[in-house]
């Protein structure tokens, strides 16, 4: 609200111009009301014959200008725009905008209402629920997990059942909810050239490939030392941790020995985003049925 002042300062100076803009039209209008045997000149002539002729505007182009009058005038009568006067539709921005969202939460419930109160299964079977679920993991997340969930070199494949993290709907809901940060550090360096082969020659052994029964049989008892507290006694991973099972020939960052060796070397950060700022819980429950619909077909 403007105080009267500025209120009467608006109103004077907006009707102020149109009115100063109408005259100003009347005025020049009637320089083409003038007799035919006027030639229009302003009675300035230069070079003997250079006239300074004063033509008035076509009638069609005075009758535009006139319209933007009448249009000013019907606006500010409709609109809010003189001053504190609100106009007589009651229109404002605030409304506008106070409208709008109400009537995309109103959809927003339409769609999301009904899943609040189902549980995970009867999320999964409901075709609507997946409809959506999959439109917003083809935006959301097949960037990374691939339009398929099946995931690349570290990016998990989301189809396989076998989980990082853990595959209730709880875990995977908190897995998308919160994000994940794998944190793998790396080992060459306390390993020793040496030793870091030794290793990877069990891991290449728990994970069922050919490897060297000694140096492997080395490799375990350091895997048994400084790589346990993570990978687990026998290797078969924490997910309380992101530690990856290393017994079932299903890699992230790949199985060769060259890989194996890199991932000791240098570690692992896989870094999957938090999404509790991004979605609204609705839509993440919905992701979450998704994924699990994923892993189980
Ligand atoms: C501090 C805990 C921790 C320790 C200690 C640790 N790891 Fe890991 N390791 C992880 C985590 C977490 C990941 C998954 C990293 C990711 O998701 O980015 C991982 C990943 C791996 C991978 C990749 C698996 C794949 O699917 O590609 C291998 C191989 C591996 N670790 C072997 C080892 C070996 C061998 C040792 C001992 C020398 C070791 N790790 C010690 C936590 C650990
Ligand atoms: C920027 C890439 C990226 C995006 C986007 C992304 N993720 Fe991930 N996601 C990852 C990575 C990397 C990991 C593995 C983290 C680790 O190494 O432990 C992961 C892990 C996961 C896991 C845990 C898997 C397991 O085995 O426990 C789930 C579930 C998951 N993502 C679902 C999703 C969903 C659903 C979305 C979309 C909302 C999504 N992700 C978006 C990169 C991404």
């Amino acid at each position: 609200m403007l105080n009267s002042f500025w209120n009467w300062f608006v109103i004077i100076i907006t009707v102020g111009s149109i009115l100063a803009c109408w005259w100003l039209l009347h005025w020049t209008k009637g320089v083409s009301d003038r007799s035919p045997d006027d030639d229009g000149s302003t009675g300035h002539i230069w070079d003997e014959d250079i006239r300074e002729l004063n033509t008035p505007l076509p009638r069609w182009w005075l009758h535009l200008f006139n319209i933007t009058i009448v249009f000013a005038l019907v606006y500010l009568v409709i609109f809010p725009g003189l001053g504190n006067f609100a106009g007589i539709s009651g229109w404002s921005q605030i409304g506008q905008y106070d409208a709008e969202v109400a009537r995309a939460t109103e959809a927003q419930e339409s769609v999301f209402g009904r899943f609040r109160e189902m549980d995970p299964d009867a999320l999964m079977a409901d075709s609507e629920a997946m409809e959506i679920g999959g439109r917003l993991f083809g935006n959301n997340c097949a960037m990374c997990h691939g339009s398929d969930g099946r995931g690349a070199k570290s990016f998990p494949n989301l189809t396989d059942g076998n989980w990082l993290w853990g595959g209730s709907y709880d875990q995977v809901l908190t897995s998308i909810t919160k994000g994940r940060i794998g944190a793998m550090p790396p080992m060459g360096a306390a390993l020793g050239e040496d030793g870091t082969r030794e290793v990877v020659a069990y891991v290449q052994q728990l994970s069922g490939q050919k490897a060297d029964p000694d140096m492997a049989a080395a490799g375990q008892a350091r895997f048994q030392t400084v790589c346990m507290a993570c990978h687990g006694m026998d290797g078969t991973g924490n997910q309380a941790l992101g530690a990856p099972n290393l017994t079932d020939d299903i890699w992230l960052y790949g199985g060769s020995p060259a890989d194996i060796e890199a991932t000791i070397n240098n570690g692992r950060n896989g870094n999957m985003p938090a999404h509790e700022n991004l979605l609204h819980e609705d839509r993440l429950r919905l992701l979450a049925a998704y994924v699990m619909g994923l892993s189980e077909s």
